[in-house]
C-alpha cells in the first residue's frame, strides 16, 4: 500500500513540474503505459493473500484514476499556455511601417519631354518623330546648309557615310515634316528626340542628348506669335513670373534667328551664381522659317510664314531641378534617378 501511495505522490509531483506537452507526454508513459510504473504495481498483485487482492487493486485503480484526472487537468493548462505563447508570437503589429517594393522611376528627362507635350498639346500641337539615323539631306542641305557651308561646323557631326549622319539637331525631324506636308497648310508641330554631337563629354556637354523642335507654319504667323507662344512655354516651366527676352542670333534656317532668355527662376532676376549675375538664363534657339527653308520644301514663302525653335531637354531639366552635371542623366545611377519620383 506504501509503494502505491509512493508512485502515486511521485506521480502527482512529476506531472506539477511539468513545464511543457512533451514533458507531461514523457510522464503519461512513464507513469500509465503498459511498461510504466502504475502497470509495475499490478505486478505485486501476486505476491498477495487473496483477500488481500481486492482492497490493495482498489488502491492502485485510485492512484491510476489520480494520475489520469492530474494529467488531464495539467495537459489543458499547458495546452493554453502553448496557445497564448504562439499567439503571442505570431502577433502582427500592423502600426509597423511595411517596406517599400522597389519599382522604377520615370527618368527625368521623360518628365520634361512628357510635360513640354503635354504643355504644347494643349496649344494645339501634334507631335512627330524623325529617325536618329537620318540623311545628310534633312539634317543639313534643307535646312539651308548646303555642303561647305561654314555653319556646318557649328554642330561636329558623326557621318556615317558622306550621306548619313546621327542627326545633330531635331530641325531635321521639321524638314521630314515640311516634305510630308506637301505644301498644306496650316503645321504646328513639336518634335521631340536624341541628337548626337562629336563632343567631348564633361558638366555641360554630351555627344548624345535630347532636343525639342517647334514648327508653325500658316499663314500671317509672326515673331510676336513666336514670343507669345515661349513666353506661355517659359512661364509653365519656371514659373508664372518668369519673363524672356529675345537676343539677335544667327542659324542658317531662321531669319531671323533670335536666342532666347528666361528671367532667372532661382533669383527673380537680381543675379546669383545660376544666371551668372546676369538675372537672365539663356534657354534655347528660335527664329522665323528662313524663305529658302519654305521654299525647298514646296511652300511658296510669299503667302506663308513660320516660326520654329529648338529647346534642349536637359538645359531645361538641369535648370528646373537644379542639376549641374549632364552627365547624370546618362550614368544611371539609381541614387541619382530615385530623387525623381516625389515629381511623379
Ligand atoms: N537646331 C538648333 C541647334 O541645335 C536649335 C534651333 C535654333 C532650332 C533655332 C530651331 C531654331 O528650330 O529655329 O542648335
Amino acid at each position: 500500500m506504501e509503494k502505491v501511495q509512493q508512485v502515486k505522490n511521485d506521480g502527482l509531483m512529476a506531472i506539477e513540474k511539468c513545464e511543457n506537452l512533451e514533458q507531461l507526454n514523457q510522464v503519461r508513459i512513464d507513469y500509465l503505459s503498459k511498461k510504466g510504473h502504475v502497470q509495475g504495481l499490478m505486478a505485486l498483485m501476486k505476491d498477495l493473500s487473496k483477500e488481500e487482492k481486492p482492497a490493495f487493486g482498489q488502491e492502485v485503480n485510485d492512484c491510476k484514476q489520480a494520475l489520469t484526472k492530474a494529467l488531464d487537468a495539467k495537459m489543458e493548462v499547458l495546452q493554453k499556455d502553448a496557445l497564448k505563447a504562439k499567439l503571442e508570437k505570431e502577433k502582427i503589429d500592423i502600426t509597423v511601417a511595411g517596406y517599400k517594393p522597389n519599382i522604377g522611376t520615370v527618368h527625368p528627362l521623360m518628365m520634361i519631354q512628357q510635360e513640354l507635350e503635354d504643355l504644347f498639346v494643349g496649344m494645339g500641337y501634334s507631335v512627330a518623330e524623325g529617325p536618329e539615323m537620318e540623311l545628310d539631306l534633312y539634317n543639313f542641305e534643307r535646312a539651308n546648309l548646303p555642303k561647305d557651308h561654314p555653319a556646318r561646323d557649328m554642330q561636329d557631326t558623326f557621318y556615317i557615310t558622306p550621306n548619313t549622319l546621327l542627326r545633330t539637331h531635331t530641325t531635321a525631324i521639321q524638314m521630314r515634316v515640311l516634305e510630308q506636308a506637301k505644301g498644306q497648310l496650316p503645321i504646328k508641330l513639336i518634335c521631340p528626340g536624341k541628337v548626337y554631337r562629336r563632343d567631348d563629354d564633361d558638366a555641360t556637354h554630351s555627344h548624345q542628348f535630347m532636343q525639342m523642335e517647334g514648327l508653325v507654319v500658316g499663314e500671317n504667323i509672326t515673331l510676336t506669335d513666336l514670343k507669345g507662344t515661349l513666353r506661355f512655354f517659359a512661364k509653365k516651366m519656371f514659373g508664372e513670373d518668369r519673363e524672356i527676352r529675345f537676343r539677335p542670333s544667327y542659324f542658317p534656317f531662321t531669319e531671323p534667328s533670335v536666342e532666347v532668355d528666361v528671367s532667372c527662376h532661382m533669383c527673380g532676376g537680381k543675379g546669383c551664381n545660376v544666371c551668372k549675375q546676369t538675372g537672365w538664363i539663356e534657354i534655347l534657339g528660335a527664329g522665323m522659317v528662313h524663305p529658302n527653308v519654305l521654299e525647298m520644301s514646296g511652300f511658296d514663302s510669299s503667302k506663308c510664314s513660320g516660326f520654329a525653335f529648338g529647346i534642349g531637354l536637359e538645359r531645361v531639366a538641369m535648370l528646373k531641378y537644379g542639376i549641374d552635371d549632364i552627365r547624370n542623366f546618362y550614368t544611371n545611377d539609381v541614387r541619382f534617378l530615385k530623387n525623381f519620383d516625389r515629381f511623379d
